[in-house]
């Protein structure tokens, strides 16, 4: 089973207070956004393998940590999760960055696919899948099946807000996925929106409702 961190630091816990707002605006709204996604991004990286290498400051020879293990790769799902992309470079500028379309259909709420462009050697990558909001979890179940599809076996999962639906379908769906998360909600509406949720957070970050 997977495990669920919800990270209750309180610079994230007041940025994600922040960001429900309704009154908060196109500009501020992706700021925070972007850094909440830092902040999650230092936390969820917290595990990664570290190796001793010997080298020289300019006054003397020392031994250093350096990372080790797979090297990295972050993959937004479109749109929302292009809001999350700056804040994680931030923190792991070297990751290389695969892009996986989805939206879901206002009727079903099933993910519809319109792109996928990933890393050539994103199987051999640790990937972090990026998406403010795992709702019903049918946007993030898919995009975690497409990069399994393409030899990915390393995977977190990385959303700002969850609903408990949509944790249930990505522990049963992917076990082997860890979610990180900020703030797990209390359910979904009829539209399948999370309440209390922040909206529609593709909107709210670009701006166009
Ligand atoms: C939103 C959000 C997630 C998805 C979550 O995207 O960014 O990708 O909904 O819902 P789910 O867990 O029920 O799949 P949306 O489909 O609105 O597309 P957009 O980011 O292009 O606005
Ligand atoms: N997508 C969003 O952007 N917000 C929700 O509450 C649910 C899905």
């Amino acid at each position: 089973m997977s495990k669920v961190l919800i990270f209750d630091h309180p610079l994230i816990q007041h940025k994600v207070g922040v960001i429900r707002r309704k009154e908060v605006g196109t500009k501020d709204f992706r700021t925070i956004v972007s850094e909440i996604a830092g902040l999650m991004c230092y936390e969820a990286t917290r595990d990664l393998r570290l190796r001793d290498v010997e080298i020289e400051t300019p006054i003397a020879k020392t031994v250093v940590k350096e990372l080790s293990g797979r090297k990295l790769a972050v993959v937004p799902i479109l749109r929302a999760g292009l809001g999350m992309v700056d804040g994680v470079l931030a923190m792991i500028p070297a990751a290389k960055i695969g892009h996986i379309g989805l939206y879901r259909d206002p009727e079903t709420l099933e993910p519809v696919e319109y792109y996928c462009k990933l890393p050539e050697d994103c199987d051999q990558r640790e990937v972090f899948v990026l998406d403010p909001m795992l709702a019903t979890g049918g946007s993030s179940s898919a995009a975690i099946t497409m990069l399994k599809e393409h030899g990915c076996r390393q995977i977190r999962l990385m959303n700002i807000i969850a609903a408990p639906e949509g944790v249930a379908r990505m522990q049963k769906d992917h076990p082997d996925v860890d979610i990180y998360i900020a703030a797990l909600d209390d359910h979904l509406n009829e539209h399948g929106y999370i309440v209390p949720g922040l909206g529609d957070a593709g909107d709210r970050i670009f701006g166009t409702k």
